[in-house]
């Protein structure tokens, strides 16, 4: 009887040990040759910061069509007012989807091909990617945007973070598209962080649940015998 009781033991706390294992883990695949990024995704002051360079410096030209003002405000701590404020164009509310200026038109247009939508460029790629792509602009004469990328050869986006690379250290620039892909990450998939930590909530109610039949079961078989 013993026994058993250790069995189920084991076997439980073997879940919930994998469960934080697979929590742990990165959900996409890493591209080969290309160096794989720790991100946080439960880290909000990287978030914030991510949300905030989003808006500063992407969000002109690329759309999350997935994700609401709101919903972003309500996750990432920040208040409505403070993202909505942070816009480049005013006349949103927070029930809006995260678009851009620019109809696809003007981007087809402009770009050869419009920007796309990043909601769920970092689960179509992966961060890692995304993190690399943008690291690896330089300058290309023969270029029509004046640069090349190593990761995406002939790519028609500019080079829109030249300024913030000229002024900022290594170590910065490092950290700020960190925070971008992070944002990115989050944005693909924004109840991760809610899902992992109901997962464990579950997994602790189903060990109490055994410990406590367990207790009823002994009770009940000492009246029996
Ligand atoms: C001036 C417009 C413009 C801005 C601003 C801009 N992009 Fe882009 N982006 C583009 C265009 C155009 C493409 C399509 C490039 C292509 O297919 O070669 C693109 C493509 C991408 C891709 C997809 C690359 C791929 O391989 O599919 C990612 C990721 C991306 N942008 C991230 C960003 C991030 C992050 C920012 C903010 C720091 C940003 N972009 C700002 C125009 C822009």
């Amino acid at each position: 009887m013993n026994l058993s009781i250790r069995k189920i033991l084991i076997l439980s706390s073997f879940l919930l040990a994998s469960e934080l294992v697979i929590s742990a883990s990165s959900s996409s695949e890493h591209t080969s040759g290309i160096k794989p990024i720790s991100i946080n995704i439960s880290d909000k002051k990287s978030l914030q910061r991510g949300a905030r360079n989003f808006f500063n410096y992407c969000s002109g030209c690329h759309s999350l069509k997935y994700m609401r003002y709101g919903e972003i405000a309500e996750h990432l701590n920040i208040s409505e007012e403070q993202l909505l404020n942070n816009l480049t164009f005013s006349d949103q509310t927070p029930q809006d989807i995260v678009t851009t200026n620019m109809s696809k038109a003007d981007g087809d247009r402009w770009f050869g091909k419009a920007p796309p939508d990043l909601t769920l460029v970092t689960r179509r790629k992966n961060p890692d990617y995304v993190y690399q792509f943008l690291k690896s602009f330089y300058q290309d004469d023969k270029s029509p945007t004046g640069v090349n990328n190593k990761i995406k050869d002939a790519t028609s986006m500019p080079h829109v973070l030249w300024l913030v690379e000229e002024e900022m250290s290594t170590k910065n620039y490092d950290q700020f598209l960190l925070d971008i892909v992070t944002f990115l990450e989050y944005a693909g998939d924004p109840s991760q962080e809610n899902r992992k930590s109901l997962g464990l909530w579950v997994l602790s109610f189903l060990f109490l649940f055994l410990i406590f039949s367990y207790a009823l079961y002994k009770d009940i078989w000492r009246e029996v015998k």
